[in-house]
């Protein structure tokens, strides 16, 4: 049996397959476009093991698409790939909607006409995972209960507004083809391989070199926050037990400010460090100009799949972040990888406006 995600040279995708060939012997087909953020050096631990395969390709290309599946019937689809960073969406929406949702939807039909070629168990046990998003709920106020699976969805971003319409029609898929989709809604990653574009590698990375710190708008925006791998222990319980048509919430139970994550880093590095840095950690963050529309508050009800599934995170905020900060520390060859001249432009852009 095989299994085919999609997105795995991405910061979750590449986390998702590393730890799956560590649980398992089952081959894994990697198909990804390899845009700013896939990197094929993420999968360089397992250049060699022969049950791995990456191949370069978009999801909304649907002859590759078609021919990967019949080539290698996979059992299941991981649908990780998608345009993730809200900033950028900002910047550029039409990118999100070509991939997260034209992209997802090319996905869902190819696979839909693989689906329907099965027969008896192949065909009943098959399963497409869609992965996305706590942001499609839109903003909390700080007394309101988290989310749960069938709250209204109201995303604010063009990056939300994608993923909801991704989510959208995979539960179309489900309900007008009995495709066996299962949605997951995740609340925010950190860990190894994320791309320094999002809050916490770039936060670890200027804070470890002496580099303003910007946090936008007052930091009291809160998140909750999920060690990488916890996401990926959730995907496969999802995988093994999760019932079509279903949607699990998976989150940290770890709400923090922007402001407090921060501080959080600047101490770990100070720990880990021990460097007696020439300005105090906390004194490098700068109060910028707030992203337009930012959401304030964003939480999940996990009773579900704890329930139903008996999954529960195993990492707190402090090991977690403790990994996160050593990993960023011990791989400066893959941080100078990433942070090539497209990355330094991406910075002047987002960051050179703010006041
Ligand atoms: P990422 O941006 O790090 O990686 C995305 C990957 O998708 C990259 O490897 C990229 O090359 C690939 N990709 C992009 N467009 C593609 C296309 N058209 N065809 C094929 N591949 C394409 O993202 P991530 O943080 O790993 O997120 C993975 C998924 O998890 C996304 O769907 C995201 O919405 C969801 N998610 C992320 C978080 C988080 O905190 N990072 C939280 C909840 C849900
Ligand atoms: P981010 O990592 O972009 O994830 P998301 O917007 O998907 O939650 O941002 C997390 C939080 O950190 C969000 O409230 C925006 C804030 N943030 C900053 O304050 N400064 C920054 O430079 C970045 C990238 C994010």
């Amino acid at each position: 049996m095989t299994i085919l995600v999609t997105g795995g040279a991405g910061f979750i995708g590449t986390n998702f397959i590393l730890d799956w060939l560590a649980c398992y012997d089952e081959p894994v087909i990697n198909l990804d476009k390899l845009t700013y953020a896939g990197n094929p050096g993420n999968l360089r631990s397992i250049a060699d093991d022969s049950r791995h395969e990456l191949v370069r390709a978009d999801i909304a290309d649907t002859e590759t698409v078609a021919s990967l599946l019949t080539l290698h019937k996979p059992r299941a689809i991981i649908h990780f790939a998608a345009e993730s960073h809200v900033d950028r969406s900002i910047h550029g929406p039409g990118a999100f909607v070509q991939t997260n949702v034209v992209g997802t939807h090319t996905l869902l039909a190819t696979t839909l006409e693989y689906w329907q070629s099965l027969t008896g168990s192949d065909q009943e046990e098959f399963r497409f995972v869609n992965v996305s998003t706590d942001e499609v709920f839109g903003s909390l106020d700080p007394d309101d209960a988290p989310c749960t699976e069938t709250s209204r969805y109201a995303p604010n971003s063009p990056y939300s507004a994608s993923k909801a319409a991704a989510d959208h029609l995979v539960r179309s898929y489900f309900h007008t083809y009995d495709l066996p989709v299962i949605t997951t809604s995740c609340t925010n990653n950190y860990g190894p391989f994320q791309f320094p574009e999002k809050l916490i590698p770039l936060m670890t990375i200027n804070a470890a070199q002496q580099k303003p710190l910007p946090i936008y708008g007052d930091g009291k925006n809160i998140r909750d926050w999920l060690y990488v791998s916890d996401h990926c222990s959730a995907l496969r319980a999802v995988l093994e037990k999760g019932q079509p048509g279903e949607v699990y919430n998976i989150a940290g139970n770890c709400e923090m400010t922007n402001l407090g994550v921060v501080e959080a880093i600047c101490k770990e590095l100070d720990e880990q460090l021990q460097d007696r840095a020439a300005t105090p950690r906390l004194d490098l963050i700068e109060f910028v100009t707030d992203r337009p529309g930012h959401d304030r508050r964003y939480a999940l009800a996990t009773g579900k799949i704890e329930s139903e599934l008996g999954w529960k995170p195993s990492e707190s905020f402090e090991t977690g972040m403790h990994k996160t900060v050593s990993w960023y520390l011990e791989n400066q060859a893959w941080l100078d990888e990433v942070t090539s001249g497209q990355y330094r432009q991406w910075m002047d852009l987002n960051y050179s406006e703010r006041a």
